[in-house]
């Protein structure tokens, strides 16, 4: 009953990086509301921001020792260069949605194409912070289907 949220690149900044793609909350704002969530709904939730892609892939293989059952992830800029993180999910066969706070496919084409939304069970990306909430929200509900 362990859900996992990974933050990648820079979003430690969030809330002085671009508003105007990513919003004013900072990212302890949106852990804190999250770890409400995930309490209230009788889940355990695991928090991870790294700036470093080896520590996000460490993470992501203690899944399969540590009881984590899902993962919600926004991998940043590693979104579109990171065949070693989307390997790390496919070897753990953990489910895992995909976040984006901006809408990725309203902006460069560089930011187009993803190494993760074909592994996903789902992608939700342009709604802001609450595309974290709706992610733990369904993953409270998937979790709490009978096997
Ligand atoms: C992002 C979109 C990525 O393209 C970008 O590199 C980020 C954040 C988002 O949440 O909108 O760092 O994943």
């Amino acid at each position: 009953r362990k859900i996992l949220v990974l933050h990648g690149p820079n979003l430690n900044l969030l809330g002085l990086r671009e508003p105007q793609h990513y919003g004013r909350d900072t990212l302890d704002d949106i852990n804190q509301r999250l770890r409400t969530q995930a309490s209230d709904a009788g889940f355990e939730l695991d928090v991870l921001q790294s700036n470093a892609e080896h520590l996000l892939i460490d993470r992501i293989h203690a899944c399969l020792t540590d009881g984590t059952a899902f993962v919600i992830i926004n991998p940043a800029a590693f979104t579109h260069t990171s065949v070693a993180i989307r390997d790390a999910l496919a070897g753990v066969k953990v489910p895992f949605i995909e976040v984006h706070l901006s809408n990725v496919h309203a902006r460069e084409p560089f930011r187009h194409h993803s190494y993760f939304s074909d592994l996903a069970v789902g992608v939700i990306c342009g709604l802001g912070a609450d595309g974290y909430a709706l992610a733990l929200a369904h993953a409270i509900k998937r979790m709490s289907l009978p096997a």
